[in-house]
Formats: C-alpha cells, sequence, structure tokens
C-alpha cells in the first residue's frame, strides 16, 4: 500500500483573526484528499525545535469563530540563521513531510522562499491584519480588524462629543496606511495620516477647527503607526489650534476577536485551494485574493513585488468629509 503524504502547516508572525478557520480548512481539506495532516506549534520557533503534532478532523473544531491562532506563532531570529534553517529542514524530512504551509505575512514569506531554495515544497497564506502583502486585495483578519476599528471609533464618539474634544485614534499597519484609510472611510473619521501620503498638521488643526464652527461636536483623527504616533499627532493639533485633543492607541485589541464572515469565508477557500494546488503538482506558490477570485503568485513574483496603496480611495476619502 502507497504511504500517506504528509502536508504540515504553521502559523508564524503576528497573529490574526481568520488564521484559525484557514488552518480548519487546510486540515478537513487535506483528509478529505487522502494526506496526513502535521500541525507545527510556534511558527519557525515549533518548526526548529521539532514541535509536531498530527491533526486529524476533530482537532480543528470549534476554533472556525474564534480569533488567533491555536498552533500559536512565534517570531524566530534563529531561523534567519543558516544554522536555524538547516534544523528546520532536517525535522521536515526526519518526519517525512513533502509539504509546508506557511501562514504569515510578508517575513515569513521570505522564511518559506528559502526554505523552498532548500528543496522543500512551501505554500503561503497571507496571514497579518496589515493588508501590506503584495498581489492580494486582502489579508487574513484585515476585515475583522476594520470592524474591531469601527466598534472603538463608535465608543470614543459619545465621550468626544460630550466634552467637545478631538480623538486622535492610533491603529497598526506597519509601514502601510490600509487599515487606517479603509477603517478611516468606514467609520466616516474626520482625517486620516498614513505614511505613503505627507500631511499638513497646520491644514488639518484649521480643517478640524473649522468643523467645530460649524456646529460639530467632536472630530476624529486617525493617525496609522507608520506615520506618526496619536501621542505626537494630539500635541500639534494643540499646537495649531484651541481643540481639546485626547490620544488612544487601539494598540493589540485590534488583533482579537472573532473573525468576520468574509474572513472565515476568505480563509476556507484560500485553504480549500492551497490543498487542490499540492494535489496538482503546483509548488513556490502564495495565495490572495484577486477581484473576488482566490489566485497565486511564486514567492518570487510576491517578493519582488511593491505593496502599493490604493491612491483613488485615499482621493475618495477627502471627498467625503
Ligand atoms: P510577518 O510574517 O508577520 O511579516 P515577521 O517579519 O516578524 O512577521 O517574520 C516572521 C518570522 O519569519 C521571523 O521571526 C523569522 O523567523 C522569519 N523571517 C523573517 N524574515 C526572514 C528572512 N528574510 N529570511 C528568513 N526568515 C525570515
Ligand atoms: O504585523 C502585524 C502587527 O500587528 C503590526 O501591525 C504591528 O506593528 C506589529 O504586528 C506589532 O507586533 P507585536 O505583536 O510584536 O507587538
Amino acid at each position: 500500500m502507497r504511504r500517506m503524504e504528509k502536508i504540515a502547516v504553521l502559523t508564524s508572525g503576528g497573529d490574526s483573526q481568520g488564521m484559525n478557520s484557514a488552518i480548519r480548512s487546510v486540515v478537513r481539506t487535506g483528509l478529505a484528499y487522502g494526506y496526513e495532516m502535521i500541525g507545527i506549534k510556534r511558527g519557525y520557533k515549533g518548526l526548529i525545535e521539532n514541535d509536531f503534532i498530527t491533526l486529524g478532523s476533530k482537532d480543528v473544531s470549534d476554533i472556525l469563530y474564534r480569533g488567533g491562532t491555536f498552533l500559536q506563532s512565534a517570531r524566530s531570529e534563529e531561523f534567519k540563521t543558516e544554522v536555524g534553517q538547516n534544523k528546520a529542514v532536517n525535522n521536515l524530512k526526519n518526519h517525512e513531510i513533502n509539504h509546508l504551509i506557511v501562514i504569515g505575512g510578508d517575513g515569513s514569506y521570505r522564511g518559506a522562499q528559502s526554505l523552498l531554495k532548500q528543496g522543500i515544497n512551501t505554500y503561503g497564506l497571507p496571514g497579518t491584519i496589515d493588508n501590506d502583502i503584495p498581489l492580494t486585495d486582502y489579508t487574513i483578519g484585515f476585515d475583522t480588524t476594520l470592524n474591531v476599528i469601527q466598534d472603538a471609533i463608535s465608543n470614543l464618539r459619545d465621550t468626544m462629543s460630550s466634552h467637545e474634544r478631538v480623538s486622535v485614534i492610533e491603529v497598526m499597519g506597519r509601514k502601510c496606511g490600509d487599515i487606517a484609510l479603509q477603517a478611516g472611510i468606514a467609520s466616516g473619521v474626520d482625517a486620516v495620516l498614513i505614511p505613503e501620503f505627507g500631511y499638513d498638521m497646520k491644514a488639518v488643526a484649521s480643517q478640524l477647527t473649522q468643523g467645530f464652527e460649524r456646529g460639530k461636536t467632536h472630530s476624529i483623527v486617525m493617525v496609522a503607526e507608520g506615520a506618526g504616533t496619536a501621542e505626537e499627532i494630539a500635541a500639534l493639533i494643540e499646537q495649531h489650534s484651541n481643540l481639546d485633543t485626547r490620544p488612544t492607541v487601539l494598540g493589540h485589541i485590534q488583533r482579537g476577536g472573532t473573525p468576520t464572515a468574509f474572513d472565515r469565508l476568505f480563509t476556507s477557500r484560500m485553504g480549500h485551494k492551497v490543498i487542490d494546488l499540492i494535489h496538482k503538482g503546483v509548488t513556490g506558490v502564495a495565495l490572495g485574493m484577486e477581484k473576488n477570485e482566490i489566485t497565486y503568485h511564486t514567492f518570487d513574483e510576491i517578493v519582488q513585488s511593491e505593496n502599493e496603496i490604493d491612491e483613488k480611495l485615499y482621493k475618495m476619502f477627502h471627498d467625503l468629509i
């Protein structure tokens, strides 16, 4: 009888809502296609430390609606070294694992690309809330994060209106302004400051002052962490106006919560597709969604591409305020 081929899955880098749903889809589809499924704990750290578990259908029950990742995630400096990568490759070979699915962000993709060059068949799913991966319209957890921010802003509005204040809210995204821009549009904020475009604080302060003069009872300014801190921006607004301002850093609250239906569906579709690609002999690719289709590109293509902010959306925001 032919031995079953093995597929392993790990989650790496910052966790994101929907990673669990992606693992569930990968495991259940893999089992349906006749593969043996292996989970690797704590990303590349567990890969180096040989922390492997066999996954059956029941092991991925009750995780679809949970944020985080039950396989847990980590960052590993050792994995970036030749010694670390050799340990990883040897562990995979000793377990006779033929395929490795990496759910993570661009750093994790670079890791997968290195393993690919050493003969491991690797695959990527875009697991990061930042929406900063090229050649996909969305990353896992981005939509849920927008919803978390939307709810937080709704709470801030209540207290800011009572005190006629300006709220400056700092959101995540590393060097990418997508979270700030898209959450800003969805929440109807008054200004969005993102690293991809410059801003003039005097002009922002003057626009906010005019808003209050027209009868507004509060203002919300959204700043992406790559463009400055809430504290700095709040101080600059007070320097250029007479407005009473309060900074809020939303922090890791943005990375939690039950994934939205969009993130559950998106990850279920990608998990299914990646197993199908493995079955068809495709290797060295990462998946994403473009124009509502699940698509894939080679790691080389993705790593060499620039992630671009949607300029039209940025312009549109300014027509809506
Ligand atoms: P993300 O995947 O969310 O971008 P990181 O950038 O922290 O998060 O990367 C996650 C892990 O991927 C790192 O801790 C490291 O083990 C691995 N990694 C990152 N960059 C590289 C690289 N250039 N080569 C090999 N491995 C890398
Ligand atoms: O990449 C996801 C992300 O949440 C970024 O938006 C943020 O800058 C970073 O991770 C925070 O990292 P940590 O979880 O190590 O604090």
